[in-house]
């Protein structure tokens, strides 16, 4: 299994190009199961949930083809496009992704691909939604939390659809859904964005209340409506969408991630560096970039780049996670590691996810004063941290011990890389770019 070595002490300088964002991408491939005509795909990641949500659906009877529209800045050359067995897993594969499910016709989403990867719940609502049925793994809980989709199955069920909770699988069965006003009990990302995704095709008025304002609910909704959907109001908590016969083709740019760009500028404000980003926004980093400025960076938002320059020392940074726009809890494991070795001592409070502190034990193996209470973390900054073997335990856990292992003196190897091929794109090449030391060890 592969390893990150990384030699730390290297301020990080340069600029890098940002990925598209997978959590924008997921459900945007699932879109285009709701029409008969081929959907297109730009900007697409490479990464590994990516390649798994393509083979799930691949076995549905989607065909995928992938191709290189650029060479993306990261050392991966252009291929002719393939099936999706061809492509799954493949670094090199291209970033342009077309999905034509007119001959969609296995309406299933079996465990062993779910197992890996919880996001496949979203092809829940656009199946039952385009052929009248689905059955779908159940995910299980995760590292980070229980993580369950009942709210995904409360709001079809009020759509009129007829809903098994057996053997692991949710079978959802409806000749055709029907608009309904929904509340979330919580604000739920993939559960807004399941629930706008069946409503497209449902009978009448749809309204969502509650839902969820992430970006990547918006750069949904975007496609959706390039795809002929009547969708408003996303970005905001009352998401109405009047439901429409049938969908046709489009083609759609993949937003770039927010969290790549945030992981990147932690990482920068860490080292004492000083990096640009290109190909991203600060317009969804409000929260992020109000916390970097308050610890002592420099930021200059571009029109489509950010800067960041660090001080020699950062201060200790309170927060509090919650949903968009408030801080992101996909980003509270990098601001831990920045507080390791920050003046001070930061409080930082989890209120989304009830088991996402896993990255603090290797943080203090590498010499963080970290205390744990409940839902809280106590950091206080230490003047150093020193190298050593720690393990991934979730994708941003282990971003934060990427982190840690850029400040820390001497070398950090970082087990269980997989986490980190789910969401971050040519992560070493990228890092090497900025002048980091790190190797990937088999
Ligand atoms: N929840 C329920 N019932 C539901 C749905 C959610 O109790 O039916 C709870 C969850 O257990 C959690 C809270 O509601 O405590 C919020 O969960 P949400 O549904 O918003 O999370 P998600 O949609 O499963 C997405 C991202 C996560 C990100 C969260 C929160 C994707 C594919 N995943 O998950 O991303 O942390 O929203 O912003 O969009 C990651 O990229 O590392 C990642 C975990």
């Amino acid at each position: 299994m592969d390893k990150l070595q990384i030699s730390g002490g290297v301020a990080l300088r340069g600029e890098i190009a940002i990925s598209g964002a997978k959590n924008a991408a997921l459900p945007l491939l699932c879109a285009a199961l709701l029409t008969r005509e081929p959907v297109t795909f730009t900007n697409v990641p490479h990464l590994n949930d990516i390649g798994t949500m393509l083979k799930l659906l691949a076995q549905m009877g989607v065909k995928v083809t992938r191709e290189a529209t650029h060479d993306a800045g990261n050392g991966m050359g252009k291929v002719p496009g393939g099936s999706s067995e061809a492509v799954q897993g493949k670094q090199g594969a291209g970033d342009t992704v077309t999905l034509d499910a007119s001959a969609l016709d296995n309406p299933v989403a079996p465990y062993e691909l779910v197992k890996t990867m919880r996001a496949a719940i979203l092809v829940l609502g656009p199946l039952v939604a385009r052929t009248g049925e689905a059955k779908v793994s159940l995910p299980g809980g995760c590292a980070i939390g229980a993580r369950p989709v009942d709210q995904h199955i409360k709001g079809l069920a009020a759509m009129g659809a007829e809903i098994a909770v057996e053997h692991g699988y949710v079978h959802a069965k409806a000749s055709r859904l029907k608009g309904a006003r929904i509340f979330t009990d919580m604000v739920t990302v993939t559960g807004t964005e399941n629930l706008m995704m069946a409503a497209c095709l449902a009978e009448g008025e749809t309204v969502i209340e509650n839902a969820a304002r992430e970006p990547e609910v918006v750069d949904l909704a975007t496609c959706l409506n390039a795809m002929g959907a009547r969708v408003s109001g996303a970005g905001g908590d009352v998401i109405r969408i009047q439901g429409v016969p049938a969908l046709h083709g489009a083609t759609h740019r993949v937003m770039p991630d927010r969290i790549e760009t945030g992981t990147y500028l932690c990482a920068a404000a860490a080292t004492g560096g000083d990096v640009r980003l290109t190909g991203t926004s600060s317009a969804y980093l409000d929260a992020l970039i109000d916390k970097l400025m308050d610890s002592g960076c420099e930021v200059a938002a571009e029109r489509e780049a950010i800067r960041l320059k660090a001080p020699a020392r950062l201060n200790a940074v309170s927060l509090r996670t919650a949903p968009y726009p408030a801080f992101p809890t996909d980003m509270q494991a990098q601001f831990m590691a920045i507080n390791t070795v920050a003046e001070g001592t930061a409080v930082i409070r989890e209120t989304i996810f009830e088991n996402r502190f896993m990255h603090a034990v290797e943080l203090i193996r590498l010499g963080a004063d970290i205390k744990i209470d409940g839902n809280t973390a106590f950091v206080t900054g230490v003047a150093r941290l020193e190298g050593a073997n720690v393990m991934a335990t979730d994708l941003r856990a282990s971003a934060s011990l990427v982190i840690a292992g850029l400040v820390a003196q001497g070398d950090t190897v970082i087990e269980r890389i997989y986490h980190l091929d789910r969401g971050y794109e040519a992560l070493d090449q990228k890092l090497t770019a900025l002048g980091a030391r790190v190797v990937r060890l088999k």
